[in-house]
């Protein structure tokens, strides 16, 4: 019997952290996995280049940077996963893929960023989440939350571009679209633990873990 992992994805500001904390307070024995981690060497390269603009790093380059920043951690995963500890993630391979493919629509060109297959590929092998939530929220209420536009991403053209790269690129299975317009953090809470509870994702499970191929 292992734990069970769970992913929160969504564009910036859309409330996965606040979601993710209290997801965690309700599910004994859990734990909050969040990417990129900035506390690794690696996680602190990711850091800068998203606070300053004015440190240049190719698209190829950062796009692997946050791919190696969740292999650094992922042993200790499956170990918890393992041990019967549920897993909250934070954002995931889904938030790789769709903000590098971004970049290529919004410059208009074709590289390594317009390819897929090209994005995908360092992550495979990483562990598949067994429920992945997709917090849907329209691009005027993101930008009047608090903090919206401090960080290299967060720029409402860009973002759309992201959101709909996420709905292009999230696969059919496994997924839920929560549309969260105008919901209180109470009642996001709600969506989210009516889910939770109705797949039995907060027990444990005899599911072997699977991986991304
Ligand atoms: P993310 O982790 O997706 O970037 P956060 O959870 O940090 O988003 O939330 C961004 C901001 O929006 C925070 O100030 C948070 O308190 C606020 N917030 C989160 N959820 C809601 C909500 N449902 N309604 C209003 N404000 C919210
Ligand atoms: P955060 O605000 O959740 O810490 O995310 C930091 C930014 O990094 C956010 O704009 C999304 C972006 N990002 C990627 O571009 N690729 C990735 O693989 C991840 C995990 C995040
Ligand atoms: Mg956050």
């Amino acid at each position: 019997m292992r734990g069970q992992l769970i992913l929160i994805e969504g564009l910036d500001r859309s409330g996965k952290s606040t979601q993710s904390v209290k997801l965690h307070e309700s599910i004994k024995d859990s734990f909050i996995v969040k990417f990129p981690d900035r506390s690794t060497r690696i996680g602190s390269i990711i850091n800068e280049y998203l606070t300053n603009e004015d440190f240049k790093l190719p698209d190829q380059s950062i796009h692997l940077l946050f791919s190696a920043n969740r292999w650094e951690v992922i042993q200790d995963m499956i170990d918890k996963l393992n041990n019967g500890h549920t897993i909250i993630l934070d954002r995931y391979i889904y938030s790789g893929i769709s903000y590098s493919l971004s970049k290529s629509q919004l410059s208009n060109t074709k590289n390594e960023m317009s390819d897929v297959d090209w994005l995908y590929s360092p992550d495979k092998g990483l562990p598949k989440p067994d429920l992945t939530l997709f917090l849907s929220l329209e691009l005027d209420q993101i930008n009047s939350r608090a903090e919206f536009g401090e960080e290299r991403y967060e720029k409402t053209e860009f973002q759309k571009i992201v959101k709909s790269n996420f709905l292009k690129i999230l696969p059919q299975e496994g997924v839920k679209i929560l549309n969260v317009n105008d919901k209180s953090i109470e009642e996001v809470q709600k969506m989210i633990w009516e889910i939770i509870e109705q797949g039995d994702y907060n027990k444990l499970t005899n599911n072997p873990i699977s991986y991304f191929t």
